[in-house]
């Protein structure tokens, strides 16, 4: 399922949908962490990229939250599973701050080189490198822990992305998904007939409600983003 620009429907009321888009470019031109115009124009170039091509971008709506939930534990050291050309490591690199540092995986080569010519040499390159890799061996090839991960890949690799991940954050830290709600299927059984990754996204919800290691919940932004802290070393 694909679901270009925020274009989720089915897990809020559109009219609230577009309160809060209204309320959170406010906050983007006047609240406490304003874009300054390279970067709004860099934000606006990622969303029309996306827009052109129908790519699923995580949306403004929770890229938002990315970028708080990084302040709010003083992340500095972010992993991507899944990147794209960089548009939820946007969000983060604002997160991260000037010291901090984005590393991010993208399987298909014309996503980083889209990456390349949509970041040109923006200031905020300097905190994202975005490794043409599969999610799983560029998180291997890392050493060290981290403050925040996020999985945004197949659905169907959610549960793997979990157990990958939970070893490398530091306690505190936390592990976040996109596409959870999934437009409000995994609120329902899948159908035998579902191969879009419904299952599985249910079996990763399950699972992060359970782990002992973890404290969890869903925030119902975009299409859905679980937010876990790692409660344990
Ligand atoms: C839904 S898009 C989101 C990209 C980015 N997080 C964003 O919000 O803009 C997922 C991206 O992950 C990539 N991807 C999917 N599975 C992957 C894997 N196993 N390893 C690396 N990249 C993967 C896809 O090619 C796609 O570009």
């Amino acid at each position: 399922m694909s679901h270009p620009v925020d274009s989720i429907t089915g897990i809020l009321h559109p009219a609230v949908k577009s309160y809060l888009a209204q309320l959170g470019q406010q906050a983007d031109t006047s609240g406490g962490s304003p874009m300054d115009p390279s970067q709004a124009q860099l934000h606006q170039r990622l969303e029309s990229h996306a827009l052109e091509r129908g790519f699923p971008l995580i949306g403004s709506a929770s890229g938002r939250w990315l970028e708080l939930l990084t302040r709010l534990i003083d992340g500095r050291r972010v992993f991507e599973l899944g990147s794209g050309f960089g548009y939820s490591a946007f969000w983060f690199a604002r997160g991260v701050g000037p010291t901090g540092q984005v590393i991010g995986s993208e399987k298909d080569t014309w996503e980083l080189e889209s990456f390349d010519r949509l970041w040109g040499d923006h200031p905020l390159r300097q905190r994202v490198e975005i490794h043409n890799q599969g999610a799983f061996e560029a998180l291997a090839a890392t050493t060290g822990q981290f403050d925040l991960i996020f999985v945004d890949i197949a659905k169907r690799d959610y549960p793997a992305a979990l157990q990958a991940a939970v070893p490398r954050l530091r306690r505190g830290g936390l592990l976040l998904a996109d596409n959870v709600l999934w437009g409000g299927k995994t609120a329902s059984t899948p159908s035998a007939r579902d191969e879009s990754g419904t299952a599985d996204l249910r079996l990763f919800n399950e699972q992060i409600h359970s782990d002992p290691r973890l404290q969890s919940l869903i925030l119902p932004a975009g299409d859905g983003l679980s937010v876990s802290m790692k409660l344990v070393d």
